[in-house]
This record gives structure tokens, sequence and C-alpha cells, in this order.
């Protein structure tokens, strides 16, 4: 098939589910030769992908070995905690460090910290209601994650645009291969910058252990088995990174959906309870991790394309989130849908260690966002939706809070 897709296209960064409807039908396994990656669409090669022996998640050696020379060190640094991030691990590697970090994201932890984003919660929507016109996202769906995980970590919260900052330009390296002017330079800084705060912030807990993330991560034990101090500070910065800005997106893509489809807003506010299917409706329908980048580790073939070992693929989870043969009328907003087997927190070793969190936040941010805000509605300027391949999200949404 000749079709081209560009994730970059304007039309296509807006509403890109008609562009993966078609690849689903006639190319599912897509080869790109723009990216010179192949890209999967439907729902079952999408999950083998994710969870299946025959692929690694170690996209940055390879990337990182292609590098010229000088390029590689300048971010040696930065390599030195992105190589213990369990995201890029394979097995046992991985198996080891989940195995670490899990321990401090139990269940009954997350649950812990309830009251604490509940609070952050009702102080961020008590600073919207003093706007007329508001950008969500600056105003409240980036500080809301990025403020509570720095909480559960105990990182004071006037670092906010600081941490902000790092993690956006640790973001020109992971998430995007456009060419922004200094990328690997601001990437290098804002690794460094983040690992130095994190390595003050273990010293502290050391002296002075508490109940945050940071204290439990640094008493996580495994027989005679502990994290390093390289590991802990990689972890850290690990969970800052992934903990806020899919979340952020979560709720800004939300909120747009019901303000698009006001019937199931109506529902949703008629019925709090139903948070929780909400939430997993919206995780499905735009799903923040927009594509998953993996690395053949072993030739095979995939509905009669032979894939071979070296090769790089994106497995687009939003394609997968909408095929019909596992969703019924799937381009449907339906905040009752049950069940709802997207696969927006990924499948199998590397299922997000932060999906309890980041439901618990939605859970609480959006039943009393519509319910505060409930004539909200579009500002002035349309939404502004994020160049990212990898990442599904809003830059900016202007709305009208109707308050
Ligand atoms: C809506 C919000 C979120 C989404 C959509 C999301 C999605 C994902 C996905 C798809 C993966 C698997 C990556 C892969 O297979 O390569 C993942 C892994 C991970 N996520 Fe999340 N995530 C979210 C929020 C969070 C939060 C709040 C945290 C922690 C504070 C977190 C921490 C992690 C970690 C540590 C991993 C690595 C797990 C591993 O490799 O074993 N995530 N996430």
């Amino acid at each position: 098939m000749t079709m081209i897709y560009d994730p970059a296209h304007p039309v296509v960064r807006a509403d890109p589910h008609p562009t993966y409807a078609r690849l689903r039908e006639e190319d599912p396994v897509h080869w790109h030769p723009g990216l010179r990656c192949w890209i999967l669409t439907r729902y079952e090669d999408v999950a083998a992908a994710l969870s299946g022996p025959a692929m690694s998640p170690d996209r940055l050696t390879p990337f990182y070995a292609a590098l010229p020379g000088e390029t590689q060190s300048l971010l040696a640094e930065m390599m030195r905690y992105l190589n213990l991030w369990i995201v890029f691990r394979d097995p046992p590697a991985h198996t080891r460090l989940r195995g670490l970090v899990a321990k401090a994201f139990l269940p009954g932890t997350i649950l812990s910290f309830k009251p604490l984003i509940e609070k952050i919660v009702t102080r961020q929507l008590d600073r919207l209601a003093k706007k007329d016109e508001a950008d969500l996202v600056a105003d409240f769906t980036m500080p809301l994650p990025a403020l509570v995980i720095m909480a559960m970590m105990g990182v004071p919260e006037e670092r906010l645009y600081d941490v902000k900052g790092w993690s956006d330009d640790i973001m020109l390296f992971i998430g995007t291969a456009r060419a922004t002017p200094d990328k690997y330079e601001r990437a290098r800084r804002g690794a460094v910058e983040m690992a130095g705060l994190f390595r003050e912030e273990i010293e502290k807990r050391r002296a002075d252990p508490g109940d945050d993330l940071l204290s439990l991560l640094i008493a996580a034990r495994d027989e005679q088995d502990r994290l390093s101090e390289d590991e802990l500070v990689a972890t850290a910065m690990l969970l800052l990174f992934a903990g806020h800005e899919t979340t952020t997106n979560l709720l800004s893509t939300a909120t747009l959906t019901m303000m698009r489809n006001p019937d199931q807003r109506a529902r949703l506010a008629a019925s709090p309870d139903m948070a929780s299917t909400a939430v997993e409706e919206f995780l499905r329908t735009e799903a923040p991790t927009n594509a998953m980048g993996r690395v053949v580790r072993t030739t095979h073939e995939v509905r009669g394309v032979t894939l071979k070992e070296g090769d790089r693929l994106f497995a687009i989870i939003n394609a997968a989130n909408r095929d019909g043969s596992q969703f019924t009328d799937p381009d449907k907003v339906d905040v009752g849908r049950q069940p709802n087997r997207h696969l927006t927190f990924g499948q199998g070793p590397h299922f997000c260690l932060g999906a309890q969190l980041a439901r618990l936040e939605a859970r609480i941010a959006l039943p009393q966002l519509i319910e505060r805000f409930p004539n909200m509605s579009p500002g002035s300027s349309p939404p502004v939706w994020l160049d990212s391949l990898v990442m599904r999200g809003l830059k900016s949404l202007p709305v009208r809070t109707g308050r």
C-alpha cells in the first residue's frame, strides 16, 4: 500500500483515528519509509508486540550506538540513568528492578495518598474558579499530576516549573524524532539537573525517612538485594517523568471528550459512581500513550510479513483501542462501557506500574471538575494537539469556565 501516515500533519494530529482505521483495514503491518519502522495497528498484533518475547523495549541502546561519537559523549551522563529505567529493560534486569520498585507501589500505599490527591484537586479547582477563561492544561491538568507525584515523593512544590522544564527537555530525546535546536544538550541538562535534585532528596530521606515514595524505594528490599544509589535516582526520575505527562494528557482529552459529547458528560454528572467506567472509556478513546516503540529481537512473521531482528516498530495503542474485533461500536464514546479491555496501560511484563495512581487521580478530578464547572465550554481558540507520535494529548485547551 502506498498510503503515507504522517503523524505530524495537522489534520492527523487533530484526529488520527480515520488514518488508523485505514491502516488497520488495509495495511495492518505497515512499513513507514520515512520513519524506517513498522507500524502495527490491530489489537491482537499490538498486544503481542507489547507483551511478547519476540520484541525488546530497549530502543535506546541501538539508537545511542548509532549517534556520532561527540553526541554520545554529550549524552553519556543522561544514558547512565535512562539505561536503568525499567521501562527500557529486558529480563532478567527488568524482573529484578521491577520487583523492587513494585514494593513501593503497593495498592494500599497508593490508596493512602487519596486524601493528598483530593486536597490538591480542590485547591487547583479553587484557583480555576477565579477565572472566566482559562487554558485548562496550564491551569489545571498540567500542575495537578505533577504536584501529586512530587508531593508523594516529598519534592517541594516550588520546584514545579523546574521539574516540568526538565521533563520537557528529557522528552525531546525520548519522545520525538523531530529536529529541535539543541535538543541533545537540553535533554542532557534536564536529566542531569533532575538527577541532582533526587540525589539531594535521597540523602535527606536516608537521614530522616518518612512515609513518602522515595523513603519506600530506599527501604525496598528483596532477600539480600536492594536498589543501588544510581538505580534509586533513575527510578525516581522515571516515576516523576512517567507520572505526570501521561496523566495530564488523560485529564485534558477527557475534558475535551466530555465537551464534545455532552450526553456522556450528563450521564457522568448524574451518576458520579460511573467515574470508574468513564475513566476507562476516556483512556480507551484517546490513549495518552499513543504508540509504544519496540525493537524486533527475533526474526518472525506477522500476518505474512517478515519482521527482521533489529527492525524498529511502533505499536499504535490508539489504533488497537478502536479495533472493531474487540470493541462494539468502537468510535462511540460510552462512559458506561463494560468490558473495556483497552491497551492504554500496556500489556504483559511492562504493564504500567502507576495505573492505579493515574486512575485514582482521574476518578477524583473529573467528577469534581464537572460538578464545580457544569457550564464549562470551549474557549475562543481551538485546542492545540501535541506534535508527537508516542504521546497523544493537548498542548493547550482553552475553555470558558462558565462560573
Ligand atoms: C494515564 C496515565 C498513564 C498511562 C496512559 C501510562 C501508560 C503506560 C504504559 C503503556 C506503560 C508500558 C510501557 C511499555 O510497555 O513499553 C507504562 C509503564 C510504566 N508506567 Fe505508566 N502510564 C500512566 C501513568 C503512570 C503513573 C502515574 C506512573 C507513576 C507514578 C507510571 C509509571 C510507570 C512505570 C514505572 C512504568 C514501567 C513499568 C515497567 O516497565 O515494568 N505511569 N505506563
